[in-house]
């Protein structure tokens, strides 16, 4: 793959542009905004002089990579590519039509992929007379930063594309995790608990944002608390993608957004972009406690329940994730621990606990609440009984 076309300048395709025209591709990047071209270009020139300062590149380097990329107002322009990576909003009926005038100009082998996060790569690819060319490769923000990308074949993708996408991909330095082509792939999906159960902690008046957080990151391991990370991912975002997830689920509760992320994205508390969300954060970025907030607690909880729930919840979640064929065990691990930085594997952190603590934890929820949210995974349940681990 050495010419690659990238549709959409924002943030995700100018850091796709930049991670190409670093392995040595040679990228057309298009965008219908002139600003959006500009600004990407601008960008991306501070991100080599930094780069240069630091010491990790050479100037000719950053000539190099510049070069590489070309800005273009014409999608006719891209008609040479080998690949084209589609990075533009997140909305099925523009991207078809994008996908089905690209497919005109570009040869007859050419990949044509989508950086989707929540539309199905089927209903994209089904706008293409050569849909088994069509396939999800999906990075993670900041794309040049993340090690991961999902690739995600369509019922219709053929194994040849499948197979030269996650080469390329692997080529650019990246793990690769294949998924199947359902709500979330691997991590939005395996993800979820991790918002939504620290959430229902602070909603049922156990514990406050900080108190969740700490919990999190003393005991866990994790980098950032949930709360930190849904205010730097931002409420509005977090909420969105939530919702989104759940419809697609068929509204399955396990998924269920939450009132108070909704309220907060209502108020404009989106988090780190808007100065105030579940902390307030000054002008140059500190994050502090928020006092005008009633987080009184009505029967505080320990540290060790809050993170074991999460956890088991998570473990849960990618236990299941692997039951339905997702993906394989590894590509969830790998998934989690470099798309999102988890502190280890969760599928290897259950084999650590025990499948038995796994599957006691689950049941001792569902006997508290009585809800389908806390249905255990059958294949850890299975595991239970075949006293198996998920790695020997
Ligand atoms: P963005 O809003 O930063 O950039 C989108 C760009 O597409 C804008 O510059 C816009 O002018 C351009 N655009 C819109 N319609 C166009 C068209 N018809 N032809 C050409 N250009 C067009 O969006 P962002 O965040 O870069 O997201 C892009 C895609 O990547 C979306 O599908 C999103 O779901 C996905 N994604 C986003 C992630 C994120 O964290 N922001 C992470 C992974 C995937």
């Amino acid at each position: 793959m050495k010419k690659i076309g990238i549709i959409g300048s924002g943030t995700m395709g100018a850091g796709i542009a930049q991670i190409a025209a670093t392995a040595g591709c040679t990228v057309r990047i298009f965008d219908t905004n002139e600003a959006a071209l500009q600004k990407a270009e601008a960008s991306l020139k501070k991100i080599m002089d930094r780069l240069v300062e630091k010491g990790k590149i050479d100037s000719e380097e950053k000539e190099r990579i510049q070069n590489n990329i070309q800005y273009v107002n014409s999608l006719k322009k891209l008609k040479d590519s080998d690949m084209t990576i589609e990075a533009i909003v997140e909305n099925l009926d523009v991207k078809m039509n994008v996908f089905s005038t690209l497919e005109k100009f570009v040869s007859d082998d050419c990949i044509l992929a989508s950086n989707t996060s929540s539309l199905s790569i089927a209903s994209i690819a089904s706008s293409l007379q050569k849909p088994e060319r069509c396939i999800g490769i999906h990075f993670f923000n900041p794309a040049p930063l993340m090690k991961l990308v999902e690739v995600i074949p369509a019922i219709q993708t053929s194994e040849e594309t499948l197979n030269i996408s996650v080469q390329t991909i692997k080529d650019w330095g990246k793990t690769v995790a294949v998924a199947k082509d359902t709500p979330g792939f691997i991590v939005n999906r395996v993800a979820r608990p991790f918002y939504g159960e620290a959430l229902r902690i602070y909603e049922e008046g156990i514990a406050s944002f900080p108190e969740i957080d700490s919990a999190m990151k003393e005991i866990g391991g994790f980098r950032m608390g949930p709360f930190e990370l849904m205010d730097f991912i931002g409420n509005d975002v977090n909420y969105t993608v939530t919702e989104s997830v759940f419809e697609a689920f068929y509204y399955d509760p396990r998924y269920k957004p939450s009132f108070t992320q909704k309220r907060f994205s209502e108020a404009g508390y989106l988090g780190r972009k808007s100065g105030k969300g579940y902390y307030n954060y000054s002008e140059d970025g500190k994050m502090s406690v928020r006092k005008d907030l009633r987080t009184d607690s009505k029967e505080k909880v320990s540290d060790k329940i809050i993170f074991e729930r999460i956890l088991v919840m998570l473990i849960n979640e990618a236990a299941d994730a692997l039951f339905w064929n997702i993906a394989s065990a590894e590509d969830i691990d790998n998934a989690m621990t470099k798309g999102v930085n988890y502190p280890k594997g969760l599928l290897a952190w259950a084999d650590e606990k025990g499948i038995d603590w796994c599957v006691s934890k689950m049941d001792a929820l569902y006997e508290m609440y009585h809800e389908d949210r806390y249905r255990c995974s059958p294949l850890l349940r299975k595991m239970k009984r075949e006293n198996r681990k998920f790695f020997n």
